[in-house]
């Protein structure tokens, strides 16, 4: 599949240039610096509907991450096997104008402002790549793929960082969401230090908005965590961890 960038509405370019601006206003103070920083490096602008290609050259020349285009939701081992080769899934419909705050699943908006710029940092990017690979490890268990879901989950959906004392977002999940870069500076929101321990024992649901999240120091802490999650995740396959502490059954949806 390919984006048909030419087939793009003036009403679109108007959508776009509406959420990109909302967004952008909002997130400032919130997100992560190097986040805002690198949505202009990503070639992304306010001012139309983002041309893939276009988006690529400019990856090309950073992180070298390409774009798929897919139609939806695909299997997780499709998903892994292109996150694995730097292929970042995106789908290519952008939602309306009525729909500015509620969506049923991730459209353009969600996948290229949300997560794009976040792979420019070498740090975010090699965690990424290093993530798919462990999850391709593992496939053969699918227990095992639910607490990598996990790990995608509280970090590059919905992440926070303390940096220098400072809260802020790098979960594209949040960056994405003009209620939830609000709600999680909120009150009665439990933000909890990032241990890979802690987050593979956290079940999600991803038809609510998010009640917890995890906060790392530093991006780097994404890329240490691994050796640990491994860990983990091996003594868990061979039967040296006990099924019922995952609590698997608390868990709705997939990633
Ligand atoms: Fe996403």
């Amino acid at each position: 599949m390919k984006q048909e960038w030419k087939k793009y509405t003036e009403e679109d370019h108007a959508v776009w240039k509406i959420l990109f601006e909302r967004q952008l206003q909002n997130l400032q103070g919130k997100a992560w610096d190097e986040y805002l920083n690198s949505i202009s490096l990503a070639g992304l602008t306010a001012e139309e509907v983002p041309d893939f290609y276009q988006v690529e050259l400019a990856l090309s020349k950073q992180t070298g991450w390409e774009i798929e285009v897919v139609p939806g939701i695909i299997s997780v081992d499709e998903f892994l096997r292109l996150l694995a080769r730097k292929r970042f899934c995106s789908s290519t419909w952008l939602r309306s104008r009525a729909q500015l705050d509620y969506l049923e699943e991730p459209d353009m908006f969600h996948d290229i402002f949300g997560h794009i710029p976040l792979l420019i940092n070498k740090s975010y990017s090699d965690f990424v790549v290093a993530f798919a690979r462990l999850g391709l490890h593992y496939l053969h268990h699918p227990q095992a793929v639910m607490l990598l879901e996990r790990l995608y989950w509280f970090t590059i959906e919905f992440g926070m960082m303390r940096s220098n004392g400072k809260l802020q977002i790098y979960g594209a999940g949040i960056l994405s969401s003009f209620g939830e870069s609000k709600h999680v500076f909120g009150k009665d929101i439990l933000l909890r230090p990032f241990t890979a321990e802690a987050v593979l024992l956290t079940p999600f649901r991803n038809n609510e908005i998010q009640k917890q999240y995890f906060v790392v120091e530093e991006i780097n802490d994404l890329w240490n965590c691994l050796p640990e999650v491994k860990r983990l995740l091996d003594a868990f396959v061979v039967g040296e961890l006990d099924e019922d502490v995952f609590c698997f059954q608390e868990q709705l949806g997939t990633v």
